[in-house]
């Protein structure tokens, strides 16, 4: 008998305890998964009431749409149509991989995956265990990460047991999340392809393959409105203050040594986040390294009961982009300085 809490399984990665987990998703259950990005909460992408689930559990704003989850190629059509060449140039370079592609959505995919758009997010994980439940599931799979809304994304299944214990059917056991931050999602439903999100796939890796420049959703906006439903929410947080020290580099040392000093006279805890002085995360970490080990490091910091995080920006290229993205969309206070 697998171990359970509160009613929430905890599977292994062997194939009998993934048809079990392929068991409760055809039949309309919650299971959370691991990618190579985030865990995913995934439900049959084919089930309403499934996917309606997920939003509950999450406590997820019902305007934010959610991924669908594919374990082989051929199931792309089922999700979506008027497919351009350009997503099947990407999928077959980055799939499976952390890119996720916003297309026009088939009518079987139900409208509240995509919380009523007329697009839906399309990406292959590249996880074995994800993959084979996909293809037991016989369905794609909707899936968000497998967080409450707002609390940092979970990157090992210790992550959602804090989170969704007692919320959802069953969690699968696996080693943690190698990349550590979500996907990027790219929309290929307007005129120029637009970054809605950056993630584990760099904006300079899909232009090479497209050949054409490639907007970045952060910095356009339409009418004053958000391009993607994701965006407009201050995702990411822990509980404690998060500070990001931005601007030249020389001075931004000297900033943090005062903060701390200030922080920890007038008697808060003080965590670090990339930054020069002590803390868990170097700021000679690559940025492969802070984005593998940055939301496991906001919740641990939590746990510890740090008031005020410093963190310290870093060069916006390749996965900096992404961890650069999370770092403010958790900030409570961005200080520019120089
Ligand atoms: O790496 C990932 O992407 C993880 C793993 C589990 O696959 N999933 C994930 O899902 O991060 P979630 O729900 O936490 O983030 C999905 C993002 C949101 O910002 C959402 O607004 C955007 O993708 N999104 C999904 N469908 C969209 C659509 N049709 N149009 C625009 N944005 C969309
Ligand atoms: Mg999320």
């Amino acid at each position: 008998m697998p171990f359970s809490v509160k009613g929430t399984l905890l599977l292994k990665e062997d194939h009998r305890s993934l048809e079990k987990a392929a068991q409760i998703i055809k039949s309309g259950g919650l299971v959370a998964f691991p990618t190579e990005t985030v865990y995913g909460l995934g439900a049959a992408a084919n089930n309403a009431a499934a996917v309606a689930r997920i939003y509950r559990a999450k406590g997820r704003p019902p305007d934010n749409p959610l991924i669908v989850h594919l374990s082989d190629c051929d199931q792309l059509k089922s999700v979506a149509r008027n497919i351009p060449d350009k997503a099947f140039d990407l999928a077959s370079c980055f799939w499976p991989g952390p890119l996720s592609i916003v297309l026009t959505r088939n009518e079987k995919i139900p409208a509240l995956v995509s919380a009523g758009l007329p697009s839906v997010a399309v990406r292959m994980p590249d996880h074995q265990s994800a993959l084979e439940l996909i293809h037991l599931s016989g369905v794609p799979i909707a899936a968000p990460s497998a967080n409450l809304s707002g609390r940092p994304s979970p990157t090992n299944y210790r992550h959602v047991l804090e989170d969704l214990t007692g919320r959802i059917e069953a969690v699968i056991k696996s080693t943690p999340c190698k990349v550590g931050v979500e996907s990027t999602v790219l929309d290929l439903t307007r005129e120029q392809p637009v970054i809605l999100r950056p993630g584990g796939v760099s904006k300079e890796q899909l232009e090479k393959i497209l050949g054409e420049n490639i907007l970045i959703a952060e910095l356009e906006k339409q009418n004053g409105t958000p391009l993607s439903p994701g965006m407009k929410y201050r995702h990411y947080s822990p509980e404690a203050r998060l500070i990001l020290i931005t601007g030249l580099a020389s001075m931004r040392f000297t900033v943090i040594k005062i903060l701390a000093a200030y922080y920890l006279k007038l008697g808060f805890k003080v965590g670090y986040l990339n930054t020069s002085l002590q803390g868990s995360l170097k700021c000679n970490a690559s940025p492969e390294q802070l984005a593998s080990t940055l939301y496991d490091s906001m919740r641990r910091m939590d746990q510890q009961g740090i008031d005020i995080i410093l963190a310290e920006e870093i060069s916006p290229a390749g996965l900096g982009l992404a961890v650069m993205n999370r770092l403010k969309k958790a900030a409570t206070r961005i200080l520019h300085v120089g």
